[in-house]
């Protein structure tokens, strides 16, 4: 189990058992966005390489184009099995309500489950598309993360534009209740957008992928040390260097 080794060592050095309760309730993520296409799946294969998470992806559409599961499993360099397999999947690059629709199905909430084998062990788990996407006649991808029930990360574009979309899907997460846990900027810096996003959106943001010309795990690994909050994703390197 994976979250044993590391309270063991805080034990050991008689502090920041506060840490490892933290170290175990945040190093499982869902993973949404303020639009299709904004950078998900960049940011799951980034914290899957950094977190030595698993990956779900529970509904996948657009199957005919590609899969966000075998993207990620490639991107983060992680074996096959950590890849869990997805509960819904439609060929057509459409909503997952028109997609269920066309291939006669419902796609049905209380079907979507954590997966038990994962444990407490991280993981990352995307949404398609944005927070307000409808998965059925009623429910959203908002419902979903709800029931889900992990800190939610939203990746944000970092250009014109921005502030407006991650300050309404911030509102969004919170009208249902989400708990955010922070946005991830993906896209050139832009540091009167950030500035902007945590003022209005009272919300930290977390982390930011620049652009890059080359997709891969080493590079990916390099951006998370470089640009991302390590006290919030790697509280137990913090923990031990303090000890
Ligand atoms: N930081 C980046 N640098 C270079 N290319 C990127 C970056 N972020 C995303 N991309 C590219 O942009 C496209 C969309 O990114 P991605 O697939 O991660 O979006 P998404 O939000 O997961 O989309 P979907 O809603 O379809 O799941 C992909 O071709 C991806 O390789
Ligand atoms: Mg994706």
């Amino acid at each position: 189990m994976i979250g044993r080794r590391p309270q063991a060592a805080c034990e050991r050095a008689g502090r920041a058992i506060y840490d490892v309760a933290i170290f175990s309730m945040t190093r499982r993520y869902f993973i949404t966005g303020t639009d299709t296409g904004v950078g998900k799946t960049v940011l799951s294969a980034l914290l899957c390489a950094a977190l030595d998470a698993s990956y779900w992806k529970p509904i996948q559409t657009g199957t005919e184009v590609d899969s966000d599961s075998r993207t990620v499993e490639l991107l983060a360099g992680m074996a096959a099995e950590r890849v869990l397999p997805e509960a819904y999947q439609f060929a057509p690059a459409v909503s997952p309500h028109v997609a269920a629709r066309r291939a006669g199905v419902r796609i049905d909430l209380a079907k979507i489950k954590l997966p038990a084998a994962v444990g407490d062990a991280p993981l990352i788990v995307e949404g398609a598309g944005g927070v307000l996407v409808p998965i059925n006649e009623r429910e959203l991808m908002v419902d979903m993360m709800r029931q889900l029930g992990l800190p939610v990360l939203l990746a944000a574009r970092s250009s014109l534009g921005t502030i407006n979309h991650t300050t309404l899907s911030l509102a969004a997460l919170r009208n249902a209740g989400v708990d955010v846990a922070g946005v991830v900027m993906i896209g050139a810096p832009n540091a009167e957008n950030r500035a902007a996003i945590e003022e209005f959106g009272k919300v930290r943001v977390v982390g930011e992928i620049p652009w890059l010309a080359e997709l891969n795990r080493t590079l990916l690994l390099e951006i998370f040390a470089a640009r991302f909050d390590q006290t919030l994703f790697m509280p137990l390197a913090r923990a031990t260097a303090q000890s």
